[in-house]
């Protein structure tokens, strides 16, 4: 379970996040939607543990985000999935070796993972090929893969289908769907995309701090 209570984030002076506060059930997948400059990045990343809110708290499964003892990064990648905005896939590695670089950073051995992961995933013939050889839709499943791999708790996913197109969007957010029932995991996808808030269970909506 992920309860976010009482956060708000603020960069500098400026307050871009209002408290927010809600509670998701390991089957309650969500989309977090407003409008652009609402906050939805923001939330994402401090859901993902990459950034201290200002105020407030996030649990998963009763464990404290940012607790004085610190998570360290083994930790955060572990339980944590992410399919960023812009992907991060490195470029002088192969579609195999982003995924299992994954796995090497959890200290991972399960090492036919990534490439049966890969294989789901239509990407068999693809597994040497670099980011730049790749599709855009290609490119986004290498990186649902990397996000998966460790099968996390909680998989995030900042705007998922903003550059794709009707057809891709839509293999997109099934291929989420799909990934986080594979691993068991909760599901929480920014979006101002009208074409996918509908298909999910929750909605977060966020509006601008006032500053
Ligand atoms: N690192 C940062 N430093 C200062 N301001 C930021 C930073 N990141 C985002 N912002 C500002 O915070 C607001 C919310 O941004 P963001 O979380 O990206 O919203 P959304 O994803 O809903 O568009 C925006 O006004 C943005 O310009
Ligand atoms: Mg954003």
């Amino acid at each position: 379970m992920l309860v976010v209570r009482s956060v708000s984030h603020r960069y500098a002076s400026t307050p871009v996040l209002a408290v927010t506060d809600f509670e998701l059930a390991r089957d309650e997948h969500c989309a977090l939607v407003g409008a652009s400059g609402s906050g939805k990045t923001t939330l994402l990343h401090i859901l993902a543990g990459i950034l201290r809110p200002t105020s407030g708290e996030v649990t998963l499964d009763g464990e404290v985000l940012y607790s004085s003892i610190g998570h360290d990064d083994r930790w955060r990648a572990r339980q944590i999935g992410v399919v960023p905005q812009k992907l991060h896939l490195l470029t002088s590695l192969n579609a195999l070796d982003n995924v299992r670089l994954a796995q090497y950073l959890v200290g991972s051995s399960a090492h036919t993972e990534a490439l049966m992961l890969l294989t789901d995933l239509g990407l068999k013939e693809r597994l040497h090929a670099r980011p730049e050889n790749l599709s855009v839709g290609e490119q986004q499943r290498v990186a649902i893969a990397r996000a998966i791999v460790n099968k996390p708790r909680l998989l995030l996913a900042d705007e998922p289908t903003s550059s794709l197109d009707d057809h891709n969007a839509e293999q997109a957010i099934k291929l989420l769907f799909e990934a986080a029932r594979r691993t068991g995991a909760l599901l929480v996808v920014a979006t101002h995309d009208a074409r996918i808030r509908e298909r999910f269970a929750r909605q977060v909506n966020l509006t601008r701090a006032p500053s």
